[in-house]
């Protein structure tokens, strides 16, 4: 199994996983290294680590070449960076997708591809809809317009050429070897180093929240059983909660009850996502094992606080470009 990005938080906690429930699989990672890659996220795993960049296609050809499968999770994958240089976005999101499909192509290898609720835009908040797998693409972000046009080519090999493909769209996640930029890192670490929470706007948007074992155990059902040329969502089914709740709630877990602060709002932000993932409960019988956000929260704020020296190196630089987009 060629693993594409598996030194960033999903990929990282997918080898982990497969590593455990797969033991005779043989990983290769291929990871970049941007700022959100580490190679520190592997600690423990048997995968081959190859440092290399997926727009390679020499590289690529020569990894393909050898596997059955590709798990393809490497991207820029924050929405804020997206905003302020959306290059490496199109050249990693869109070129990298397009080098890997051309070598699964030229070597007949499948490829499942990692993408997320974004691409189809924004619900209302307090509707009662939810994204389906036919949902019709709307992207807001250069981020999320990248993860579609991924999306769009991996769909376009499957029909044209007769590739091999399953894809999957996420709902955002948390947990373990996250990066501190995103939101429920971004808060814990905050709370941990002194500093106070920042809530964009007025927190109204809501995000359906998973945790990432349970993303990547849906990964790993749609590997074993998924049919090709399907796509499938994935989400835990939460109940509707919105950003002010999610912070509030880490303060109250943190001991700090309501101490957070209002910061400038994300340009586009997106309102609501939600996911309507009866079709992998159906087809495929997964279900998440984390059903309480609380729990689930309470289980990763110990893991930040466990892992102080995987984090605190990048908080000031994190904070000091934050700061300077009055974030
Ligand atoms: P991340 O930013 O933590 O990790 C991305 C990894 O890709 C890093 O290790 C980075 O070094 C690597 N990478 C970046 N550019 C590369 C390149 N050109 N060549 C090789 N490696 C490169 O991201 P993540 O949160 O782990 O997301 C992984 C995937 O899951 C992405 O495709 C993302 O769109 C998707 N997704 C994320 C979420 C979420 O909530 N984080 C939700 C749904 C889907
Ligand atoms: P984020 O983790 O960046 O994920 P996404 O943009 O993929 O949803 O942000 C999650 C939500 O939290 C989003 O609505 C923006 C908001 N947010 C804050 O309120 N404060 C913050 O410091 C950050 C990083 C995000």
């Amino acid at each position: 199994m060629l693993v594409t990005g598996g030194a960033g938080f999903i990929g990282a906690n997918f080898v982990h996983l497969v590593e455990k429930q797969w033991p005779d699989c043989e990983v290769t990672v291929i990871d970049k290294l941007t700022y959100a890659g580490n190679r520190a996220n592997l600690a423990g795993c048997r995968a081959k680590f190859v440092e290399g960049d997926i727009t390679d296609t020499a590289l690529v050809d020569s990894l393909v070449k050898d596997t059955d499968v590709i798990v393809h999770f490497a991207a820029e994958s924050h929405n804020d960076n997206s905003l302020h240089d959306p290059s490496p976005f199109i050249t990693t999101n869109i070129m990298g997708t397009f080098v890997l499909l051309e070598a699964a192509r030229k070597h007949s290898v499948y490829l499942h591809h990692v993408s997320t609720d974004e691409v189809f835009g924004d619900l209302e908040i307090g509707a009662p809809t939810k994204f389906t797998e036919s949902t019709a693409y709307a992207p807001s972000s250069p981020y999320s317009a990248s993860k579609a046009s991924s999306d769009h080519l991996v769909r376009a090999w499957a029909r044209s050429f007769g590739l091999q493909v399953t894809v999957s769209n996420c709902s955002n996640n948390y947990g373990p070897y996250q990066h501190i930029e995103k939101f429920i890192p971004r808060q814990i670490t905050n709370i941990l180093s002194g500093r106070t929470p920042k809530l964009y706007g007025t927190g109204e948007q809501v995000r359906d929240w998973i945790h990432v074992e349970d993303h990547n155990l849906a990964v790993l059902e749609i590997l074993a059983r998924g049919r090709f040329g399907e796509t499938y969502n994935i989400g835990a089914d939460q109940k509707d909660i919105n950003n002010r709740e999610v912070i509030e709630l880490i303060c109250e877990l943190m001991d700090i009850p309501g101490q957070y602060e209002l910061v400038a709002d994300r340009p586009g932000h997106d309102q609501r996502y939600a996911m309507d993932a009866s079709k992998l409960r159906k087809e495929l019988g997964w279900r998440p094992r984390y059903t309480d956000l609380r729990a689930g929260l309470i289980d990763t704020i110990a893991w930040y606080r466990e892992n102080t020296a995987w984090w605190q190196d990048a908080k000031e630089k994190v904070e000091s470009t934050y700061a300077a987009q009055g974030q």
